[in-house]
């Protein structure tokens, strides 16, 4: 069997990471296409070197743009190579522009794709990844959901005879970082500059458009991890650092420590060392959660709810400007139970694989 993933942005290098090793234990011919949206170092070609995945088959060097111009130019670019290609899937993963322009090339010509990561709402049809979570998953033959919760939203959107339940495979590769990370007899590292690794510290990360593109809600979020109790780890995303220059904004401030994004281990890590997290990512969420640490998160609804049983991870009302119930949400106390296994046993990406042998013998 012949997989070609479509790939561009940050989250699904580590998903991929997974489901690549897979798919090699299978003995299937894998393809890798990566569109190019997320093109530093950073935030890509250190993810394949450290997640043993190997270089792209094909880059299409899409980049930065507005969504319509983006998501274009990778339909553009992909229409080719899936053609030359005629793979017997494309596998597309999670929600970025990346995953609908794959799904949507795939598609229109009649080649079968799956959607890794199905199922997932916001509920919040602001946000362009809900758009295209639910673009794909209506696009997608086959819908290989994370969770039961996942499988139930397919249903009620009448997709439920296309979806398999296979697990997450970010549990996969969160549980060998961690483990990884336990064994190691290294001294904990600062996450960021200025960080004193041995007191206690936050890991933050703000990246979504909601809360970057407007300069007073930017202000006030920088305001009140400035004025949090602990040490702040802001490791800023690029759109973080552009759009806090063009408004003419330091980040760093009060207990605002500024870092660069991690490699995956390290952010594992990191996280392991810290008190908890402040983010706006969904990955992150969970990884906090799947790792046990506390996470306030800086968005009002959650893709992965259940994080937010016992309190592990806790929602801010939107917009984010109350510097005391920040603080409150911060320092509250940890959770008398361990997080649970609703996102599987870290065998997600052999069931993915099974899946698309399945469904190709069925069809
Ligand atoms: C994208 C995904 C989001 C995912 C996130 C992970 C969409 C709509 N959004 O958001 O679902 O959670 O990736 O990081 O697909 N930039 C760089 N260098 C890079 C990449 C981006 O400087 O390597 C800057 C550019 O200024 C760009 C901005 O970041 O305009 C936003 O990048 P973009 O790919 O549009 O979205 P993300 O915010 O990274």
């Amino acid at each position: 069997m012949k997989i070609l993933s479509v790939v561009g942005a940050r989250p699904q290098f580590v998903k991929l990471a997974p489901v690549c090793a897979a798919i090699a234990e299978g003995g299937h011919e894998h393809v890798i296409v990566h569109t190019g949206q997320h093109y530093d170092p950073a935030l890509s070609d250190v993810f394949f070197a450290e997640l043993g995945i190997p270089a792209p088959d094909v880059q299409l060097g899409v980049g930065s743009g507005g969504h319509g111009e983006q998501t274009g130019a990778m339909l553009a670019g992909l229409d080719p190579v899936l053609r030359r290609h005629a793979p017997d899937w494309v596998l597309v993963y999670g929600d970025t522009n990346s995953t609908l322009a794959g799904a949507l090339s795939a598609v229109k010509q009649l080649l079968p794709v799956a959607h890794l990561e199905a199922g997932l709402r916001s509920f919040n049809r602001r946000m362009p990844e809900e758009h295209n979570r639910v673009l794909t998953d209506h696009a997608a033959d086959l819908l290989l959901a994370p969770t039961r919760r996942a499988k139930r939203n397919l249903e009620v959107e009448g997709l439920g005879a296309r979806t398999s339940l296979v697990g997450d495979v970010m549990v996969d590769v969160c549980f060998q970082a961690r483990d990884r990370a336990l064994s190691g007899t290294t001294a904990p590292t600062a996450p960021a500059e200025g960080i004193d690794p041995a007191a206690p510290y936050l890991v933050a990360t703000v990246h979504r458009a909601e809360n970057t593109d407007d300069p007073e809600l930017l202000e006030a979020i920088l305001d009140a991890l400035a004025a949090l109790p602990y040490q702040v780890a802001l490791l800023a995303h690029p759109r973080l650092v552009a759009r806090a220059a063009s408004f003419g904004m330091q980040l760093r401030r009060g207990a605002i420590r500024v870092g660069t994004p991690l490699p995956y281990q390290a952010m594992v890590g990191a996280v392991l060392g810290s008190v908890g997290v402040v983010t706006d990512s969904g990955g992150l969420q969970k990884e906090a959660y799947l790792l046990g640490r506390l996470c306030t998160t800086l968005r009002a609804e959650t893709e992965w709810p259940e994080t937010l049983v016992e309190g592990w991870n806790v929602l801010m009302p939107q917009p984010i400007r109350d510097k005391e119930l920040l603080a409150q949400r911060v320092t509250r106390e940890l959770p008398g139970t361990r997080p649970g296994l609703e996102y599987g046993d870290g065998k997600a990406a052999l069931r993915v694989v099974t899946e698309l042998e399945r469904a190709r013998r069925r069809s």
